[in-house]
């Protein structure tokens, strides 16, 4: 059996989730066009949609909240967090935004122009829309181990840097704005980078004069798998390793709606001046005064004192443990998922475990289904709805290497039992696989479509 760590925490505060019938699960699916970015929460059981803004503030972010400040402008609310930023980022500058992608546009506004390119190991699907809505071309150069799920390796996440170098060589570094590195890489079963990598990643960048971003959104976990895997930082804490793994950049996005364990915000932080002034002005057009940005200064406190608890070893733990125990239980019972588990989510390998469904008809979407119609679970796709895209100079679809669905655990939020529960379910349908069916589509929006395409089920 699966090991498992106890949550160092208990609960005070529940809120109620309720199982509808399986009749009512199928209308539910289908009034939402087998889309399951558009069910009511209400009609689910086990949301493990994302882990962002969905995650457990504690008795001290909540305490905090009471005492923000609001005034619009010099609040101790800024002051706090500011503390904090510089304490453990350590950028010279920083804008604070409502969320991720507020700091991808207003990162994408002020350097990058039409056809440029942007690597990174691999990008998310937010940062892919931005870059592409901006006539970019978001490149992913992550080491190919990540496309084989079944290979066990320590930091699957790591960039390869061979491609990196021949790849800005190839396209010269003139139409490289800035390159990036995803930790955790969310898009590629949540995999570490480790810190000999980013070491690596930013004396390429420096070498070429390219800007170094790092997309911070899980930074305190992948901290962890540092400490825990790579030699030299057993004994450094966790402040330490990701005082290191941020000294490699010149800026970085974060959404503290994952690992701010807060229920939204985030920041672009930078060390050059002049980019700061720029993102400065950008913020004031977009999000709001830059003591505040995007948020109220009630949420600058949660998220000051979320990033703390987020680097805790004893949360750090359990909440690998927890994402493990889920991880193993499935490989027990035949799911074939990305391993090693990472720390945030489980990714099951849907083309693996329905080789009957092409990828043209989608088969994590097919699974997703299942998920919902089996046990109320909602889980995300993330393979051909979410990624596949059309080259813009041949017009071909290009679809992405696996097609995975995500389990995203909020942080400290459901319980050994609830993991239990996503077993049995996908007990019960790992025994019916071959006869689920695909889906086509019957609506897409141009980017990002997987938010609020309509399916039907063939
Ligand atoms: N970068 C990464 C790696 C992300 O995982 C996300 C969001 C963002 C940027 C954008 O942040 O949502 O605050 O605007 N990922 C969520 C997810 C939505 O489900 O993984 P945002």
């Amino acid at each position: 059996m699966a090991q498992y760590v106890p949550e160092p925490f208990r609960i005070k505060m529940v809120e109620p989730i309720r199982l509808i019938s399986r009749a009512e699960r199928e209308a539910a699916l289908k009034e939402a066009g087998y889309n399951v970015f558009g069910l009511r929460s209400d009609d689910i059981y086990i949301d493990l949609l994302t882990d962002s803004g969905t995650s457990a503030m504690s008795q001290a972010q909540w305490a905090a909240m009471i005492e923000g400040d609001e005034a619009y402008a010099g609040a101790r609310s800024y002051h706090r967090f500011k503390a904090v930023m510089d304490e453990i980022f350590g950028f010279k500058h920083f804008v604070p935004t409502h969320q991720g992608r507020a700091a991808e546009n207003i990162l994408a506004a002020i350097m990058l122009k039409d056809g440029q390119y942007i690597p990174s190991n691999m990008h998310f699907d937010t940062t892919e829309g931005i870059i592409r809505a901006k006539g970019g071309r978001p490149t992913n150069l992550v080491r190919a181990e990540a496309f084989q799920p079944k290979e066990r390796v320590e930091f699957k996440g790591n960039m390869d840097l061979a491609k990196l170098d021949a790849f800005i060589e190839e396209k010269g570094p003139e139409n490289i704005p800035f390159g990036m590195i995803t930790v955790t890489n969310n898009a590629g079963g949540g995999q570490p980078v480790s810190m000999e990598n980013l070491k690596a990643v930013s004396k390429v960048y420096r070498k070429y004069n390219i800007p170094f971003i790092i997309d911070a959104c899980r930074f305190a976990e992948n901290a962890y798998f540092i400490k825990l895997r790579e030699p030299g930082y057993e004994n450094k804490t966790i402040l330490e390793i990701v005082q290191e793994m941020f000294s490699l950049a010149d800026g970085a996005t974060m959404s503290a709606k994952k690992d701010g364990i807060a229920n939204i915000g985030g920041f672009l932080a930078m060390n050059d001046e002049d980019f700061y002034n720029q993102a400065r002005n950008e913020l004031i057009l977009r999000e709001g005064f830059p003591t505040y940005g995007g948020m109220a200064g009630r949420d600058l406190d949660a998220i000051a004192v979320g990033f703390k608890e987020a680097m805790e070893e004893p949360y750090l733990e359990y909440r690998l443990a927890q994402t493990t125990y889920l991880g193993e239980s499935l490989l027990e019972i035949g799911v074939p998922i990305i391993e090693p588990p990472g720390a945030h989510a489980i990714y099951i390998d849907a083309g693996q475990l329905l080789p009957h469904i092409p990828n043209t008809e989608f088969p994590g979407l097919a699974l997703s289904s299942a998920m919902y119609i089996e046990g109320g679970i909602r889980a995300v796709e993330l393979g051909s709805v979410a990624f596949a895209y059309q080259d813009p100079d041949s017009g071909e679809w290009v679809h992405p290497a696996l097609e995975m669905v995500r389990m995203a655990i909020p942080r400290r939020v459901y319980t050994q039992s609830h993991m239990d529960y996503i077993v049995d379910t996908l007990r019960k349908i790992v025994e019916n696989a071959d006869q689920f069916k695909g889906f086509s589509i019957t609506y897409q929006p141009k980017l990002m479509r997987h938010f609020t395409a309509q399916f039907k089920p063939l």
